[in-house]
């Protein structure tokens, strides 16, 4: 098997002050041909860990190679192998549609008639062609996400390096998203993906690394991950009444492996083997119950379970 990205106790911590550590020694390895997501909140190291990847962040300690170039030593190399796409919209403002694809593929110095050629290729196959003369500025997110993913890809690179591409779009066109980068990598392009969506890590990856405080916490495919994780369903009540009561009356039920307090009740953590989820829910509807949640187990769960937070905050 290939390796694509290969990162070693990687390190940065960014001058202060104070100093940040955003990432704390981390060590993962991208097959080529995969979609590789990176799951983390806020904060985690996700754009850091991209930006020393394409050669944008220099690393404190630690290594990094792509397409068996170290990025440190051979970062010219390295950027002809790989498109990047972020959440933030870097089309040249001053040029339409068709001459920001146009141009980028000039930059990356292939032929003339290839340029334009590519271009052509490149409006129809997104879908874009209809808007080749529009400016960046009339697009709308997800059109100047397709653009830039377009573009990210014009040079032909080998990994295709995303961060959070889906951000603050609809659904649908997240859908969309989702579609033409699955297309990419059946077609063997290696991608690597940050997000904050769940879904998108569960539907899209072939395999996630989830990061937190600039630590990998658990790798592997979305299925390995919710199945390493002990397959726990996570309940999460509100009460009227007094939480410490239920609490006291679940903590030590069998099949509950956690009960923390959250800001309107508990959250149970409750493992998925033996019927523990009823026992479980019949004894908290005993306590003033006023909603109930029961999560199953997905890589949201997964996340809770690691990191004791919710992604979302
Ligand atoms: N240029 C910088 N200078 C100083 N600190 C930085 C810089 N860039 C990032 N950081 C800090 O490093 C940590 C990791 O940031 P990073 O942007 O890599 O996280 P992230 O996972 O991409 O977060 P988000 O989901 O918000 O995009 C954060 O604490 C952040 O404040
Ligand atoms: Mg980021």
């Amino acid at each position: 098997m290939t390796i694509a990205v290969q990162l070693r106790d990687l390190r940065k911590v960014y001058d202060g002050p104070p100093p940040v550590t955003a990432l704390d020694g981390v060590s993962l390895d991208v097959p080529a041909g995969m979609i590789y997501g990176i799951l983390g909140p806020n904060g985690a190291g996700k754009t850091t860990a991209i930006g020393i990847c394409t050669t944008k962040v220099r690393a404190t300690g630690g290594s990094a190679s792509v397409a068996g170039l170290d990025v440190a030593q051979h970062p010219v190399g390295v950027r002809r192998h790989i498109g990047i796409a972020s959440q933030a919209i870097t089309l040249d403002r001053s040029c339409s549609v068709g001459d920001n694809l146009y141009y980028h593929c000039r930059y990356f110095a292939l032929p003339l008639a290839e340029c334009r050629r590519r271009t052509e290729e490149l409006l129809q196959r997104f879908g874009i062609a209809d808007r080749r003369d529009s400016m960046p500025a009339q697009l709308s997110g997800g059109l100047a996400q397709r653009v830039q993913l377009a573009r990210a890809i014009a040079h032909r690179p080998t990994v295709l390096f995303l961060d959070e591409p889906t951000a603050g779009l609809d659904p649908q066109t997240r859908l969309a998203l989702w579609e033409l980068v699955d297309t990419l990598r059946n077609e063997g392009l290696t991608v690597v993906l940050t997000t904050h969506y769940m879904e998108e890590a569960d539907r899209l990856c072939d395999r996630v690394a989830v990061v937190d405080h600039g630590r990998v916490l658990a790798e592997g495919t979305p299925a390995e991950l919710k199945r390493d994780n002990g397959g726990t369903v996570v309940i999460n009540a509100a009460f009227a009444g007094d939480r410490q009561a239920a609490r006291a009356a679940l903590e030590g039920l069998p099949g509950v492996t956690e009960v923390v307090e959250t800001e309107r009740g508990l959250r149970v953590l409750v493992s998925l083997d033996g019927g523990a989820v009823p026992r479980v829910v019949s004894r908290i509807a005993e306590h003033h119950l006023t909603d109930l949640t029961v999560a199953e187990p997905s890589l949201e769960t997964v996340f809770i379970r690691l990191t004791g937070r919710d992604l979302r905050g």
